[in-house]
């Protein structure tokens, strides 16, 4: 949550940080500011409400002439988003400026402490608290400051600062919430994610907790160790994305891009996953993992939001194919419900962003547990991959719609071939059973073109049902947790109230909602559980909802009881949550356009969730 950036070089500043928070808008968008500072050592700070977009109009006629500045793109946690709590936050003489992702815990304290000794002050952020404090221990060294104050931090931060005495430099320092910095020729940058560096520089290096960064033009960038205040030496990477990947190709929103990348996304996955003997490999899976995971005694998955969805698929995947007892969690209940874990069990973490906090503090809770730890991340490089044991990571390529798509099919695809994987070490299925599952994955990609062509009859149903604001969506198996994804999918972008359920607990309760304005979402594919679906179905035509089922393609029964239905292309079960979730972010997407909502920065969420 929160975009920061940080520039220092020859080029005007203001339009590379503008440039580096477009690009991290979607972390946060109640507000944004910047702070540049010129060859007068004068502080240039302007920070607007709303969106990016309005910042930008503000700028436009202001000329500022600077090669050093920090911006920041706001997700709000202390205080309303307005103005004056939008950052950068200044320290009371004026000396220092500060960004910041994250939360100080002890900020009520600090404030009280700092307001006894004279500072003032004007926002209601824990930020601010952080700018006096290094103010207050600044004695002409940014990075000394830095480090003092930090001692009496608690919690969990990533601070961009600039010192006016020290005009050449940005100092930064990191406690769970990302950052790194992007190295360029005579130039460098900082960014809370690589999104904002990649129109600039491909070669990053990952920052880690309690480590401080200096940087400044022509220079390499310095790394300390904030405890013990040596230099440490740390690799440079070289980010395997590019910015036409990062850009909007064409399409109105990132979403409706993203959605019909999913195609080339399973190929991706395939090709990085899948060789010539059509043998599965995952590279990051080392010898210890193999041998951890053929001995395990339980595998968990543990992740959050959409991937929480895919962890519920690849439970049952693993069950299926690997024979395995296998549980999935949301990452906050999984870390603070105290989990019986010991070194024989394996948890799987999985993240788009490999940044949420939950899902980070729920591998350390794993760790500390002596569990085998594995993620599986699209962010290569992220906090949660370079944390765990071992790291699979996905081919979605860089995801900025807020509301998931692609990563979430590279994930279900990643799950199913970990499932087969992990079937053929534990000798439950032949190589030529994995030839043959493999085989069947490579028609997954025509499966969704054909999805895909049928995108105007989805965009039809979505018109005639987009004022609806109540839905039900219902499945069964591997299709109820794409009963959840749906409904999740239209919540979060078009504000309707949408529920998931497991078909088999309809008559638990959702059927009382069920009359004729009700819009019911049926999964219904070709499973083993099929005629249970159309038995639900019958009783929810019997009280007369307005049914939309997900079906094979062909199905004249399904199509018989349905008043609409999105055709999907036949497959074997375990890849049908993979197509049948294609109609369902399209649905999704239609309606909430046709709402005119903000589809790629719906209200209150951002697209990595780092704080609790
Ligand atoms: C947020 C995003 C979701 C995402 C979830 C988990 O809620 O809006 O799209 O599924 O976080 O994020 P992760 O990066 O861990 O997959």
């Amino acid at each position: 949550m929160c975009g920061i950036v940080g520039y220092v070089g020859s080029r005007e500043a203001v339009p590379v940080l503008m440039n580096g928070l477009k690009h991290l808008e979607y972390r946060g968008y109640d507000s944004a500011g910047i702070a540049c500072l010129n060859g007068n050592r004068n502080f240039f700070i302007r920070k607007e409400k709303g969106k990016l977009s309005v910042l930008q109009n503000v700028l436009k006629s202001i000329p500022i002439t600077s090669h050093i500045g920090i911006g920041h793109t706001r997700w709000a946690t202390h205080g309303e988003p307005s103005q004056i709590n939008a950052h950068p936050h200044l320290s009371h003489h004026g000396d220092i400026v500060v960004v910041h992702n994250g939360i100080i815990e002890n900020y009520s304290e600090l404030r009280q402490e700092l307001k006894r000794h004279g500072y003032r002050f004007h926002s209601d952020t824990d930020t601010e608290v952080a700018a006096h404090l290094i103010e207050a221990c600044y004695k002409g060294d940014l990075a000394q400051a830095i480090q003092k104050a930090v001692k009496r931090i608690r919690g969990f931060f990533a601070f961009v600062v600039m010192a006016r005495k020290e005009p050449d430099r940005i100092v930064a320092v990191k406690r769970s919430n990302p950052l790194l910095v992007g190295v360029g020729k005579s130039e460098n940058f900082i960014a809370s994610d690589v999104s904002a560096l990649l129109p600039y520089t491909d070669r990053v290096i990952y920052i880690d907790d309690d480590e401080l960064v200096q940087i400044k033009a022509g220079e390499p960038p310095s790394i300390f160790d904030l405890k013990t205040g040596r230099v440490k030496k740390k690799p440079v990477s070289k980010i395997p994305w590019n910015i036409e990947q990062a850009n909007k190709g064409g399409y109105p929103h990132f979403m409706l891009k993203e959605i019909f990348e999913q195609p080339e996304v399973i190929s991706r996955t395939l090709k990085a996953c899948v060789n010539l003997k059509k043998e599965i490999n995952f590279e990051g899976l080392n010898g210890r993992a193999k041998t951890r995971l053929k001995k395990t005694r339980k595998i968990f998955f543990v992740s959050c939001g959409t991937a929480y969805h895919a962890g519920l698929c690849g439970r049952r995947m693993v069950e299926e194919y690997a024979r395995i007892p296998t549980d999935a969690q949301v990452s906050s209940e999984f870390r603070y419900g105290d989990p019986v874990l010991s070194s024989e069990d394996v948890v799987i973490f999985i993240s788009q962003s490999g940044e949420t906090a939950d899902t980070l503090a729920a591998l350390r809770e794993a760790k500390r547990k002596k569990a085998f730890t594995i993620s599986i991340v699209n962010v290569v490089g992220s906090s949660i991959a370079r944390e765990s044991d071992a790291v699979i990571y996905t081919y979605a390529g860089p995801e900025i719609g807020v509301a998931s798509t692609k990563a979430y099919v590279a994930q279900l695809l990643t799950l199913a071939l970990f499932s087969f994987y992990l079937g053929r070490l534990r000798q439950q299925l032949s190589g030529l059973e994995v030839k043959q599952l493999v085989l069947e994955a490579w028609h997954i990609r025509a499966g969704i073109d054909a999805i895909l062509d049928g995108t105007k009859s989805i965009k039809a149903v979505a018109k005639k049902l987009y004022r609806k604001n109540s839905f039900l969506y219902l499945g069964r198996g591997y299709n109820f947790p794409t009963a959840l994804e749906g409904a999740l999918k239209l919540k979060e972008i078009t504000y309707a109230h949408a529920h998931g359920y497991a078909a088999g607990e309809m008559k638990h309760g959702p059927i009382a909602l069920i009359d004729s304005s009700q819009p019911v979402v049926c999964l219904v594919p070709e499973s083993k559980t099929y005629d249970k679906m159309l038995s639900n179905m019958e009783e929810i035509k019997a009280r007369k909802g307005i049914i939309i089922s997900i079906a094979t393609k062909g199905d004249r029964l399904v199509r018989k009881m349905s008043q609409y239905v999105f055709p999907v292309p036949k497959c074997r079960e375990i890849y049908s949550s993979i197509l049948t979730v294609i109609p369902l972010q399209l649905f999704a997407y239609y309606a909430a356009v046709f709402n005119g909502r903000d589809v790629d920065q719906p209200r209150n969420l951002a697209k990595s969730v780092t704080v609790e």
